[in-house]
Order: structure tokens, then C-alpha cells, then sequence
């Protein structure tokens, strides 16, 4: 049996005990216990600095706070079942280390604004940590692009060839997303940076508290203006799974682009041993299984976005006990765009090799520079739209007669247009197409080695 613990003396019997396992949230927000201890430390400060207790018993709760932190890293305590959830197990234990005094802890706080002030604690390290993986994944992007950028790889529109580019450029794209992401992660922190602590249950409280104080002792950069608001605001939360999916998105699309280089229809990247595994029937084959994962792992992170989402729909204020449900969505994103980061930079840094023969040739058996025919006549006076038809022309007949552009005559691309001149083979040369393509943010060799340089700046190299 549960023993009758906790509540008041309202209480007549204990829970029962499918209930009480129901209703605990120990079995998860025990990952928040560093931050409820750090987040109580805070408060018994506050407290004994605005003179609600005294700065003895102040210093005692402190202290105790800090034996439990020592007594979980060192795997001495384990709080079960009975406790409910981490923020009574270290009220419980705190009393069991330094006595009565430890029941004044929860003096002008409530559990409701506790667990806020906690998960916004662990959202900030957890945010600050992915932001720090996202550079290193930038870093790995960039140095591989920095020894390709006169790779070329052909690029696609409607997963059809359409024109080649630069590996460089291809992988930058990846970069500037990741960018973006690392971005958006420091101004999603900016709002889960808000001290909630002080709120009380709902309304703010009978003690003298001063929440300026315990927000600045936390490191936050302001208060909740609201009780209300603040005790049962969950957009931090969704913001932060919001910006986790998005960060998913661009590994997921990667993953399914290194999925396709490494198949035998593309051939353009091999996959090395040490991050790719083999089939238990099939002796042939060897599988992307890193990025195969982290495309899958991409739908639990939308699934817990949408799942926030419906938690707080409809959700009257302030505090309602489903917002215990917040937890388990946060910690697993967290762990998964962590997991993934990490797993798709080794993944870049060593699991993969992009096969140069291969893409050299792959650039040169398709019509993939036939924009740059049309370029070449619009150049010359003829009308785009024109050029356009009049390419579209060359290809039906090259495809029909077996021939890429390159191999056609002079005369008969003068046949087809007395504006072609010799220069033509030179200007569909895929090096050229590529290097022709010179506009701002283009593929073009001199706009990658810019944006190569601008990259290295983004990230603080020099
Ligand atoms: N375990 C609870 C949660 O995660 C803590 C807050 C409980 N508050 C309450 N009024 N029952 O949300």
C-alpha cells in the first residue's frame, strides 16, 4: 500500500495504488532534479533574503538541497513511486536530511510554478547544448565543402536531373539551414527564458517574496508580468518543439538525400563501414541505416509538437494537471534532435565518401545544360521564350537520334541556329554551366568560394 503521505489532513486514505502510479510523474521528471534542486536553492535564498525565514534556516535548506544533489550523482537516492513526482521527493528527503526546517521550504511557492521553473531551466541547457551540436554539424558541412566546391553533382528539380552545381553549394544549402536553426533556437530561449517562480499556484502569494531576485539568481533574463499566465504558459514549450521539428526537417531531407547517393542507381557517396550496417540474409548488402533512423526518428518529434499543441487547446486557465503531460514529449524531442545531430556529423565526418568519378561522369550524360543553350542564344539577341522552344527542339531530336548535346555537330547546331558558333561546346561544358552560374547565392565557383568565406565567419573561424 501507498503510504498516506503529502496531502493535508483532508485526506482520509491513501491512493490507490493504480492510481497513485496513474497520477506519479517520478518514473520521467526525475531528469529535472538537478533543476528543481537548483530552482529550491534559489527560493530558500529568496526566502531567507526577504526575511520569511531566518538566514540560518535559510543556510541549512541550501545546504541540505545541495546533499541531495550529491546523494543522486552518486546513485544514492532513488525516490519511488510514494513520492508522486521529483518536486516531492526532494522536499521529502530534505526533511528527512535537516529536519523540520526542511518543511518550510515550499513557503510562497506552489508546485505549479516549481515544475515551470524547472523544465524552462532544463529547456535552456538542453537549447544551449543542441545550438552547440548544430555548430559542429555546420563545421563538418563546411569542411567538406571547402574541398569540393569544383565538385559537381547534378542537381534536381522533381528529383529530374535539371543542372549541375557544385557539391559545395549543395552542401552549404544544408549549412544555411542549419543556420537558420541555430538561430531560431536562440530566439526560441529568449522566451522560455521567463522566471515563472513566485507565480504560486495561480494567483502570486501572501509573502513578501521578491521574484526579481530568484530570477536573477536563475540566470533569467525576466519575470512573468502575469500569475496566471505564468504558471500555466506552455508556449515555450511548443516554440521549442516547434523550432526541434524544423530542425528534423532538414535532417530528415539530408538523410533521404544521402539514402538516395548511396543506392546503386545514384552511386554518388559509398558508405563506409563504420556507419553502415549489413542485412542478416541478404551478404551483398550494406544498409544506411544512421540516416534511415534519423528520417524515422523526425516523425516522433512532429508527433510531440502536435501533441502539445492539443494539450493546450481548449486547456482553461490556470494550471491543470494535464500539463504533466508536457514532459515526456519535451524530453524525448530533446534526446532525439540531440541523438540525430550527433549521429548525422560522424555520419558526414567519416561514414561517407563521395564517388568524384562517378559524379564527374554523371554530369556529362544528360541534358542537363540545355538551359544554358537557351542561355546562350537569349545572349545573342534571340528572345528567351524563342530560345526556349528552339532548344526544346535540339533535345527531341539528340534523344531521338541517341546524342547528348555535346556530341552534336557544329552544323547541325547551326542547322537548328545560325547564332551557334564553335563556342558552343565550351559553354555547355558542365564546369562551365556551373561556373556561368555567377548570381548572388548562385552555384557559380566564385559565389561558393564567397559563400564559403561568409559560412567560415558565421561560425567565428577565421
Ligand atoms: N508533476 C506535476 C507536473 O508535472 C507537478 C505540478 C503539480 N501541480 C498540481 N497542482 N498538482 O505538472
Amino acid at each position: 500500500m501507498i503510504e498516506k503521505q503529502t496531502w493535508s489532513q483532508r485526506f482520509e486514505s491513501a491512493l490507490h495504488p493504480a492510481i497513485a502510479r496513474f497520477n506519479a510523474s517520478i518514473g520521467f521528471d526525475i531528469e529535472l532534479i538537478k533543476y528543481d534542486i537548483t530552482g529550491s536553492q534559489a527560493h530558500a535564498k529568496m526566502l531567507a533574503h526577504t526575511g520569511i525565514i531566518s538566514y540560518e534556516e535559510g543556510e541549512i535548506l541550501f545546504t541540505g538541497l545541495e546533499q541531495i544533489r550529491q546523494e543522486y550523482d552518486q546513485g544514492k537516492f532513488q525516490p519511488g513511486i510514494d513520492s508522486e513526482d521529483v518536486h516531492f521527493a526532494v522536499e521529502k528527503r530534505l526533511t528527512e536530511i535537516v529536519g523540520d526546517v526542511g518543511k518550510k521550504l515550499h513557503t510562497a511557492r506552489s508546485r505549479n510554478d516549481q515544475v515551470g521553473t524547472d523544465t524552462r531551466l532544463y529547456l535552456r541547457d538542453q537549447i544551449r547544448k543542441i545550438r552547440q551540436q548544430l555548430r559542429e554539424f555546420q563545421g563538418v558541412l563546411l569542411d567538406i565543402a571547402e574541398k569540393n566546391v569544383e565538385t559537381l553533382i547534378p542537381g534536381y528539380t522533381h528529383l529530374q536531373r535539371a543542372q549541375p552545381v557544385s557539391l559545395a553549394h549543395h552542401l552549404l544549402a544544408y549549412f544555411q539551414m542549419a543556420q537558420r536553426d541555430w538561430e531560431r533556437l536562440a530566439d526560441v530561449y529568449n522566451r522560455v527564458n521567463i522566471s515563472p517562480l513566485g507565480c504560486g499556484a495561480l494567483a502570486g502569494t501572501t509573502f513578501p517574496i521578491d521574484r526579481h531576485y530568484t530570477a536573477k539568481l536563475l540566470h533569467f533574463d525576466r519575470v512573468y508580468a502575469n500569475s496566471l499566465d505564468g504558471v500555466s504558459d506552455r508556449d515555450f514549450a511548443i516554440e521549442f518543439l516547434c523550432a526541434a521539428s524544423i530542425i528534423m526537417v532538414h535532417l530528415s531531407r539530408l538523410s533521404e538525400e544521402v539514402i538516395l547517393w548511396a543506392s546503386e542507381e545514384f552511386r554518388f557517396v559509398t558508405l563506409k563501414d563504420s556507419c553502415a550496417t549489413g542485412s542478416s540474409i541478404m551478404p551483398q548488402k550494406k544498409n544506411p541505416d544512421v540516416p534511415e533512423l534519423v528520417r524515422g526518428k523526425t516523425g516522433r518529434v512532429f508527433g510531440h509538437l502536435q501533441a502539445m499543441l492539443v494539450i493546450m487547446k481548449g486547456l482553461p486557465l490556470a494550471y491543470n494537471k494535464d500539463l504533466q503531460e508536457d514532459k515526456e514529449g519535451i524530453f524525448d524531442s530533446v534526446n532525439t534532435v540531440q541523438a540525430c545531430l550527433e549521429a548525422m556529423t560522424i555520419l558526414l565526418q567519416e561514414g561517407l565518401e563521395f564517388r568524384h568519378q562517378r559524379l564527374a561522369t554523371a554530369v556529362t550524360e544528360d541534358f542537363a545544360n540545355a538551359t544554358d543553350v537557351a542561355d546562350y542564344l537569349a545572349a545573342r539577341g534571340v528572345p528567351f521564350r524563342e530560345a526556349y522552344n528552339i532548344v526544346g527542339k535540339v533535345v527531341k531530336t539528340s534523344i531521338a537520334a541517341g546524342k547528348l548535346l555535346k556530341d552534336l555537330h557544329l552544323e547541325e547546331w547551326q542547322e537548328i541556329h545560325p547564332a551557334f558558333a564553335a563556342d558552343i561546346y565550351e559553354a555547355i561544358a558542365p564546369r562551365q554551366v556551373v561556373a556561368a552560374r555567377n548570381s548572388y547565392g548562385g552555384t557559380g565557383f566564385v559565389q561558393v568560394r564567397e559563400a564559403i568565406i561568409n559560412a567560415r565567419t558565421q561560425l567565428g573561424r577565421k
